[in-house]
């Protein structure tokens, strides 16, 4: 393993001290789903993949499976193979004999005084399969082609997502956060046949005009030789097209009207062998392409079935509310497919949390009843600096409160446990990643304590340990960071990375295949994590170059490629700065060419090329221009040096530089800049 992939203890951010155990209260766990803890047993690899029977039981299938596991062409593991089932199948139509009339989503407006709509597992249904009868007749798509959603967070996300499923039409979402650049490097990536979008939607009070984003969506995917036969376009108020950017027939149709016309008869769905492509999800990564994640069927289904109902103790009377975007895998797995399948009541929220006030979830939260509730520390903590007393005065009957995405520090988490909770609510920290399809470690939360701070054990069927840099592993209780691997197969991990078998290979299970393990196949999650002598990891953050900015993961070079897209810059490099809400935003230094202009004009260019090529999640929150970064003699730059600086730290031995002087221009540039206040050199901090 090379040396700098495994952070030594000085350079890992250790922000809290071990924690003591929180046991679950009886009143949650007297009825949790798994109290029982034989299933640890029932699944444990030592014994071979059978114990995942239990989870593909949890589906419904059109044929069964032969194998459970077809491990001979490892790391490319095939799960149920033989079997055949439908996504859309499972997420509704198997609900439809008993509960129709059960509400699939209560869809909430961002604005308040438009009303909530409930759509029930019926409705869904006709929605769905009025959308695929059209996708199938008129557009001709058919099992294996791709579609990319660049919608947002409105009911017709999942009726779109499970129209594809139903015709094993394979999505793409791409988050409508995303700049319309971004989302036509996904649309090539995948190369999609149709996009389908809306006009646009309300966020943070505002109007966002998305055809005008997916227009340069369609532009950037011309100019990569790649043409769209069709752009489909919804109305986010039926009957009032909004956009200024009209819909140009042919290749753009409005789909609203047209679906109106459409035949309500069922669309029969298509069946597919349990490795079929299910989805792609795009996710950062060490290089400037992103990664398109391939998601199967069978695996994929039943691993984030069974965790909804394991881990999330979902039910079908719960009320549930997610607050992740369905543009990310968190929405795939916790909003759209396992809720549906263990048939439960979502809430399907179309704004910003604290919009236009920061009771607003609370009020959404006690109006609709919810029970579970799920959500990120970045919102946790947004909340809580806006008002920490606010939960208390409202009244949600929550049971469960689970946290995704970044650690959260154990300050963060037992305001989270009293005040939003009133300590009556379990807290499941979950962590997992876009590759792993649902979750890896969490407490399952009716028999084990939770842990502030601590993601918790690996859960039933997951073998995870930590590594040190000779790819040994380390104990746990061992004191010690080390990078957390997973060591044998689970259903969910994904089929690959679209198109590009080698960089799955190589990224995944490359870095441990090391040292005593060289004959093995261990999934690397590039995540540094302790694991405590209980057997909780605590995880501590990416040791690749990503970045983590509000529980979204967002790649530097991407970010550092569209800054050298500016005339005049030479060099970029991106480090994660810690931010009390975020997490961590990026700062971006760059090293200009000689003859540029000033260094205050080239920040904000840099800022907005940055913002254009990804989208407003990454605007750095600054731009520090220095003459030279600091650089190994082979070239390389030392973000660990830039990131220690940042932070006033030591920036550690920094004899082996080609230019050590340049630290002490970092420093000082650090100093200057990040000192101005609230607005930095490029007056574009966010
Ligand atoms: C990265 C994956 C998986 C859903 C959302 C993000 C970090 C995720 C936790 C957690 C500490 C976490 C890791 C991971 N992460 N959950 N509970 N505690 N860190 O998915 O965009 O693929 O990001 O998010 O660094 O590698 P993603």
């Amino acid at each position: 393993m090379p040396a700098e992939i495994v952070p030594t203890e000085d350079e890992i951010a250790v922000h809290w001290r071990e924690e003591s155990r929180i046991d679950p209260p009886p009143s949650f766990s007297d009825h949790a789903q798994i109290r029982d803890p034989a299933l640890r047993e029932q699944l444990d690899p030592s014994r071979g993949p059978d114990g995942f029977r239990a989870y593909a039981d949890l589906l419904t299938w059109d044929r069964p499976y032969d194998r459970v596991l077809d491990d001979s062409n490892p790391p490319f593991y095939r799960w149920f193979t033989g079997g055949s089932l439908n996504a859309s199948v499972n997420a509704i139509d198997r609900h439809l004999p008993g509960a129709a009339n059960r509400v699939a989503f209560h869809f909430v407006p961002e604005d308040e005084s438009a009303p909530i709509e409930a759509i029930t597992y019926g409705e869904l249904s006709g929605k769905v399969n009025r959308l695929a009868r059209l996708l199938q007749d008129r557009f001709a798509l058919t099992a294996g082609d791709r579609v990319t959603l660049y919608l947002p967070m409105v009911p017709e996300l999942p009726i779109a997502m499970l129209a594809c499923a139903r015709l094993g039409v394979i999505h793409s979402v791409v988050f409508s956060g995303f700049s319309g650049k971004a989302a036509g490097e996904r649309i090539v990536d995948s190369t999609s046949r149709f996009l389908i979008t809306m006009d646009g939607y309300f966020r943070n009070g505002q109007w966002i005009d998305l055809k005008a984003q997916a227009d340069q969506a369609a532009r950037e995917s011309r100019a990569r030789n790649h043409s769209l036969e069709g752009v489909l376009v919804f109305e986010r108020t039926p009957g009032r097209y909004q956009s200024t950017s009209r819909i140009r027939a042919p290749e753009e149709i409005a789909l609203t009207p047209l679906l109106e016309t459409t035949s309500g008869d069922p669309c029969p769905p298509v069946s597919r062998e349990s490795n079929d492509g299910l989805f792609i999800m795009y996710s950062s990564g060490t290089t400037g392409r992103p990664k398109g994640c391939f998601h199967g069927t069978g695996g994929y289904l039943s691993w984030v079935g069974a965790t909804t109902r394991y881990v999330l103790d979902l039910r079908p009377d719960d009320v549930y509310w997610c607050m992740a975007d369905i543009g990310w895998i968190t929405g795939h797995s916790y909003i759209v497919y396992g809720p549906l399948l263990v048939g439960a009541t979502s809430v399907l929220y179309e704004g910003l949390p604290q919009w236009p006030d920061a009771a607003r979830p609370w009020r959404i939260s006690e109006h609709l009843g919810v029970t579970v509730l799920h959500t990120s520390p970045t919102a946790i903590r947004a909340l809580r600096r806006l008002d920490p007393d606010l939960p208390q005065r409202y009244g949600a009957p929550f049971r469960l409160l689970c946290t995704v995405g970044e650690p959260i520090e154990p300050e963060t988490w037992h305001w989270y446990h009293e005040m939003v909770g009133h300590r009556r609510a379990v807290v499941v920290d979950t962590y997992w990643q876009t590759e792993t399809g649902g979750h890896l470690l969490a407490t399952l939360p009716g028999i084990e304590a939770m842990k502030p701070g601590s993601a918790g054990p690996a859960l039933p069927g997951i073998t995870a340990s930590i590594y040190d840099e000779a790819g040994r592993k380390l104990p746990p209780g061992s004191g010690r960071a080390g990078i957390l691997g997973i060591e044998h197969p689970w259903p969910g991990l994904m089929l690959g990375i679209w198109n590009d078998p080698d960089r799955f290979r190589k990224t995944y299970f490359e870095p441990l295949r090391r040292g005593v393990w060289a004959d093995r196949w261990i999934y690397c999650t590039h995540d540094a994590a302790t694991w405590s002598a209980d057997g909780y990891f605590r995880i501590l953050g990416r040791t690749d170059d990503v970045i983590n900015v509000a529980g979204h993961r967002l790649g530097s070079k991407e970010m550092e490629s569209a800054a050298l897209t500016v005339p005049g810059i030479a060099e970029a490099a991106v480090v994660p700065y810690p931010d009390p809400v975020k997490g961590a935003v990026p700062l971006l230094f760059i090293s200009t060419q000689k003859t540029c202009g000033p260094a205050r004009d080239l920040a904000a260019a840099v800022s907005r090329a940055v913002v254009e090529a990804i989208g407003p999640i990454a605007r750095p929150y600054a731009v520090i221009p220095v003459a030279d970064l600091p650089k190994t003699r082979s070239g390389k730059i030392m973000r660990r040096v830039l990131r220690a600086v940042a932070r006033g730290e030591e920036a550690g031995d920094v004899t082996t530089l080609a230019n050590p002087e340049s630290v002490t221009e970092v420093r000082n540039a650090v100093a200057e800049i990040l000192s101005v206040g609230t607005t930095g050199p490029s007056g574009e901090r966010s």
